[in-house]
């Protein structure tokens, strides 16, 4: 594989001037870049990165230079023999504006009948040399001084506030004021019709959120408030203000990820920050929070200290994703945040990093094409958050925040590697972090400590976890066991025996990275604990969760889930309802193809969860927590699983007698898949209709959900047909279709063809973004069949070589490998323990 060469090594920027003009209409730019900068050797050409960019003309301190583009996106400029040191450079260049949501791209909506365009950018990882010529690397900081030209009549956003703003030739001509020193990367800017609402933070800072004016006014009120205070929060918090006179946060129509942390100007796609009090679920407002303050944590963690290389990614993204957490639990400490982080975050890291082939928290990436590839949400967000929440933990909260003070103290406007982030942390608390994290981050996969137990006491051993087929492995991990007392606080060796009688129960704030395969004695005490309730809700969580990792990796018949999951009847909090949900659809895959097995999880689910559906019924009661109403969706949608009539009537009837915009919003989305599910297929296309009209991105992501549930084989590709037509499915909702159809056991075996048959199709329109291998991954997350595995690496094996998927591919196998031989495995005794159930 290529390695590029650092091009700051060669030439290190100072200060950019750029002037783009914006012809929307014509699908172009052009635009003039000065830059100032050091040449560190004598007699070499200055290498800029420039991607699909046309040069017109180029200056090298005022003397004509020569252009010549090279590979990787290189373009060098050269003038006779330059001596090391200063130069100015400046450049004339051109571009083209296209569909593709990375670079400078057009969003699409309608207004009053007509359609328009706002146009926004995407640079983060590498796609600001898709808009100017640049040094387009991390450590490659700058100021800017940004001058836009655009139509008359739009808001003009940049990173910083607007300096001036004069007519010219009927053009808009605005310039903002110079930027601190920033990365290429977190430059960005957003030209349209927008309207907003603004506040201003304690220390002064005006916080704007922004939409398309087909949006309600009152959807831009909780992000506001939420923008305001986390920012509030993060400045107290780390110790050093937020550096920018503004915050602005944008809804695009069009956008490719979540959202973007461009510095002083946030991207979102709409669902991630527009919050409608009549029509945004609950679980949809906390996701908007979460969003947000992920977003605001960046622009301390990785706006203003910058990781030096794409290798530590991961003090930008794990580090954002722990402070969601602690940021939302300091502004909305009644929903109860850290039970979702394990719900959430830890189940997705325990999962995927039982994989072989998956990439360690910090890797190495040499091709610019490996750089989306390291966005793996699993690893670099969930696992990277759950280590330092171990190690947060592990040095105490005080400790870990008088680090980040220093830390932020030390490398302001400068770009840090791993290890200095663990010296800080090393000062702050006494103890060394380097060696611990090193072996967490640098290792992929994570161990399982099985408890052995005699006579004279338990002995704990550690090995790597795995599911499915791997090569065998030696690695070793320090482990924090968090026990209390009676064992040592860090695992530091392949073995310990320690004398108790004692049951044992380890990772007790579920914030380290293992699992625990339990004796005997302790499982059965902490089963009996679940029962009668004594465990807190971490705990509950975390049981049921290791238990079908264990099961996943062979150290537990997947059949012994039944009782576990028995011993949850009682249970009534929402986020270890949403566990038990997940253990049973666990069990799904092994029934597929017996019938009698079928009903009975069928009626076991809605056994487990006839408790809850009684006490809560259909309809939100006055005052109830908002617990409760989350946990009323989950038990309706447990209760729909088992094809109960009443409900089944229901949600038609609630179905047929609404506008969908008024069906309760935590219900819309079951609602809307159990009428398709039962209906013959005409709802199919009412459904695509209104989905196409639709202003609101909460309605059609319930729609995509429902509609996706139809089993009717013509419908289904009508749905895999509508996912190419951008009038119908927006080319940033594709994947979610096509996971939903991929993931329904009706529509499976037609949205595997469909991908195969139609990847031309995903080359072009996501081939160098970052979602282009997600349709690598959700292809292996559905797949059950040996005829499917074999099916799978027939079709991408051959693309093996292409380092944007190569990863995917591979992990994708083994993953597919493990769960065939699981199914394998246990389908039997799995079959027979439910069709031994009583009903
Ligand atoms: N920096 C990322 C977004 C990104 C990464 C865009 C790489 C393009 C290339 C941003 O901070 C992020 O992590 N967004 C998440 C949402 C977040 C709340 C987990 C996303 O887009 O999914
Ligand atoms: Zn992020």
């Amino acid at each position: 594989m290529t390695t590029v060469s650092r091009l700051i090594d060669h030439f290190v920027p100072e200060h950019y001037q750029l002037f783009i003009d914006l012809d929307r209409n014509n699908r172009t730019f052009r635009g003039k870049v000065t830059l100032t900068g050091s040449l560190l050797a004598t007699n070499s050409p200055i290498i800029l990165h420039a991607k699909d960019l046309t040069l017109t003309a180029a200056t090298i301190d005022n003397q004509p230079a020569t252009i010549s583009p090279s590979n990787n996106d290189e373009v060098s400029l050269s003038l006779g023999d330059l001596s090391s040191g200063a130069h100015t450079l400046s450049i004339d260049f051109s571009g083209s504006i296209n569909d593709q949501m990375h670079g400078l791209y057009p969003c699409y909506f309608e207004h009053d009948g007509s359609q328009k365009e706002l146009l926004a950018t995407q640079f983060e990882s590498h796609h600001a040399r898709e808009v100017f010529p640049c040094i387009d690397e991390p450590a490659a900081k700058a100021t800017f001084d940004v001058t836009l030209a655009t139509e008359t009549n739009v808001s003009v956003l940049g990173n910083m506030p607007v300096k001036t703003q004069t007519e010219e030739s009927g053009k808009l001509h605005t310039s903002f004021e110079t930027s601190p020193k920033m990365s290429t990367y977190l430059l960005a800017f957003v030209v349209g019709e927008l309207q907003k609402k603004s506040a201003t933070t304690k220390n002064g800072v005006e916080v704007n959120v922004w939409a398309t004016p087909n949006q309600p006014a009152s959807s831009l009120d909780f992000p506001l408030d939420i923008a305001v205070r986390s920012i509030e929060y993060y400045d107290e918090y780390f110790g050093t203000a937020y550096p920018l006179p503004k915050s602005d946060h944008v809804a695009l129509p069009d956008f490719s990820s979540g959202a973007m942390e461009n510095w002083g100007l946030i991207t979102y796609r709409e669902i991630a920050l527009l919050a409608d009090p009549a029509t945004t679920s609950i679980e949809s407002r906390h996701y908007i929070a979460t969003v947000i303050a992920h977003e605001l944590a960046h622009q301390w963690f990785g706006n203003l200290v910058t990781m030096e290389w794409w290798n530590d990614l991961w003090l930008n993204e794990s580090f954002a994703t722990l402070m969601e957490y602690l940021a939302v639990d300091a502004l909305h400490p009644e929903w109860n945040i850290w039970l979702d982080f394990s719900t959430n975050e830890s189940i997705m890291a325990l999962r995927r990093d039982s994989i072989d082939g998956v990439q360690p928290v910090q890797t190495d990436v040499d091709h610019p094409d490996e750089i989306s590839t390291l966005f793996d949400g699993a690893i670099v967000y969930a696992k990277g958050a759950r280590l330092l929440r171990m190690i947060q933990q592990y040095i105490g909260e005080d400790a870990f925040r008088t680090g980040l003070k220093r830390y932020f103290a030390d490398h302001a406007y400068k770009n840090t590697i791993g290890n200095d982030l663990w010296q800080a942390l090393s000062d702050a608390s006494g103890k060394n972090i380097e060696n611990i994290m090193n072996t967490w981050i640098s290792q992929p996969g994570y161990p399982v400590v099985s408890i052995e137990r005699d006579t004279s006491g338990v002995t704990l051993t550690q090995e790597q976890f795995f599911v499915g087929p791997h090569e065998s492995s030696d690695k070793q991990w320090p482990i924090p066991l968090d026990h209390g007392t009676s064992l040592p606080e860090l695992m530091n060796s392949p073995a310990i025996t320690i004398p108790t009688n004692e049951p044992l129960w380890l990772n007790r704030h579920d914030s380290a990275h293992f699992i625990t395969n339990y004796d005997e004695k302790s499982r059965d005490y902490l089963i009996a604990q679940i029962a009668n309730g004594q465990l807190d809700s971490i705990g509950r969580v975390q049981v049921l969760d290791e238990s079908t990792m264990l099961a996943r990796g062979g150290l537990l018949e997947s059949s012994q889930l039944i009782p576990l999951l028995q011993a949850y009847r009682n249970e009534a909090t929402e986020p270890v309802w949403n566990i038990i949900s997940l253990g049973l659809a666990e069990l799904r895959k092994f029934i597929e193809d017996d019938n009698d097995a079928e009903q009975k999880l069928r009626k076991l689910s809605m056994k487990l969860v006839s408790q809850q559906y009684s006490r809560l019924g259909w309809a939100p009661t006055k005052n109830e927590s908002e617990e409760d109403t989350k946990l009323r969706s989950t038990a309706i949608a447990l209760t729909l699983y088992g094809e109960n009539k009443d409900a089944i009537q229901k949600a038609r009837q609630l179905y047929d007698s609404n506008p969908l915009e008024n069906l309760d919003p935590e219900l819309r989305p079951l609602i809307i898949s159990s009428v398709c599910r039962y209906d013959d297929g005409a709802v199919v296309d009412d459904l695509l209709d209104i989905y196409r009209q639709s202003h609101s991105g909460d309605l059609r992501q319930d729609i995509c959900v429902g509609i996706t549930s139809t089993r009717v084989p013509e419908k289904i590709d009508l749905l895999l047909e509508s996912i190419k037509d951008t009038k119908t499915v927006r080319p940033q909702d594709a994947a979610r279709w096509f996971v939903y159809l991929i993931r329904g056991r009706e529509s499976r075996d037609k949205a595997w063809a469909w991908i195969r048959n139609n990847w031309e199709w995903v080359e072009e329109t996501f081939g160098g973004d970052k979602s282009y291998d997600d349709y690598v991954r959700y292809s292996a997350s559905a797949l059950v069949t040996q005829k499917q595995l074999e099916e799978y690496k027939t079709f991408f094996q051959p693309m093996l070589e292409n380092p944007a998927l190569s990863r995917a591919i591979k992990v994708g196998i083994s993953e597919i490998e493990g769960r065939v031989e699981l199914i394998e495995r246990d389908k039997h005794t799995v079959q027979t323990a439910l069709k031994a159930l009583i009903d």
